[in-house]
């Protein structure tokens, strides 16, 4: 007997039928937006390697944040820039620093209305641009946790609701998490970027923040894109220190990683779509290579279906301004 064929090309007939059956859907909510911010006044300087991406001082940001919110952004994640570089990068715990007077400023334009997030790290604050105290060449441990709780704590001061520490140091998120605590802000929640590969993607980054390693790379820390089982093990260990949510980054070569996770933990789970991808995707539709739009969220849609319940990207300026949600 012939077997009737099955078509599954009945429930992709049109647009009605597609939307009715799509199995994931994607929410501005779920959305935090990467801003650059240095100390000055009346600075919006545009990135050449990240088209529509600028540093800002605290003053250009309040009223670009005034933009954002309009749009529906209302989640960053701080980066600050161009402070003063040492050895021990002491400069990033400091209430005066660019992002710590750009929280309180943000803090108090906007209370409530704005949540936001800052980036823990010392490598755009040393001078040999490394993410931890440097000895003979070789990353310390130990002695970079005392400062990067410090500067989780200065952040949590002045005014972050989370702080989400990126170097890749063993035991930091235990770390912060007491310092935290012991500083009565129990309420600062923390999102380890906990499986962080080792990788050329963040290229353009680098330039905007002007934190690459002076010598060497960052292998001894962040991951070996070799490891799937590490990358699990990796999030999970940062669960068990406490961390609030857990994040994949790099996010587009590594779907795998976000689905693993996702089927492990308990706890919400962020992808980061980096510079390098970012400027990629940019870079080809400026050269007419791919349709914009299409790709962005064909990329969107790659992190949501993996597992991903929050999306770090700098295009949700572009899709929420041109409407492509
Ligand atoms: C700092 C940090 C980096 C990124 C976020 N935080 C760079 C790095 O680890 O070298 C990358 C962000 C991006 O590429 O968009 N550790
Ligand atoms: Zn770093």
């Amino acid at each position: 007997m012939i077997q009737p064929i099955i078509r599954p090309r009945r429930l992709r007939k049109n647009g009605l039928i597609r939307g009715m059956i799509a199995e994931n859907t994607l929410s501005k909510d779920a959305f935090i937006y990467p801003m650059f911010v240095t100390k000055g006044k009346n600075i919006h300087r545009p990135i050449a390697s990240m088209p529509g991406v600028s540093h800002f001082s605290p003053d250009t940001l309040v009223k670009e944040v005034e933009v954002l919110l309009k749009l529906g952004i209302n989640k960053l994640l701080i980066f600050g820039v161009g402070e003063e570089k040492t050895e021990t990068g002491n400069s990033s715990n400091s209430a005066n620093s660019a992002v710590a007077t750009a929280i309180a400023r943000l803090r108090a334009e906007f209370g409530s209305d704005l949540y936001l997030i800052t980036d823990v790290c010392l490598c755009a604050y040393t001078n040999h641009g490394h993410c931890g105290v440097l000895a003979d060449d070789y990353v310390l441990n130990d002695p970079s946790l005392e400062l990067l709780s410090d500067m989780a704590l200065a952040h949590a001061k002045a005014g972050a609701d989370m702080v989400a520490p990126s170097d890749m140091m063993d035991g930091r998120v235990a770390a912060i998490r007491e310092k935290l605590d012991d500083n009565d802000l129990g309420n600062t929640a923390i999102l380890s970027y906990s499986t962080k590969f080792a990788s050329a993607y963040y290229g353009p980054f680098r330039d905007v923040a002007d934190s690459a390693p002076q010598k060497g790379d960052r292998q001894s820390y962040q991951m070996d894109f070799r490891n799937g089982n590490e990358a699990l093990r990796e999030s999970l260990l940062d669960e068990e220190e406490g961390a609030d949510m857990l994040m994949v980054k790099p996010a587009l070569a590594y779907l795998d990683v976000i689905q693993r996770i996702k089927q492990n933990s308990l706890l919400p789970l962020a992808c980061y779509n980096v510079s390098g991808t970012y400027s990629m995707v940019k870079n080809a539709a400026k050269a007419g290579l791919v349709d914009e739009r299409k790709i962005v969220m064909e990329n969107m849609y790659a992190f949501k279906r993996a597992g991903a319940d929050v999306i770090i990207t700098y295009h949700i300026k572009d899709i929420l301004q041109n409407n492509w949600l």
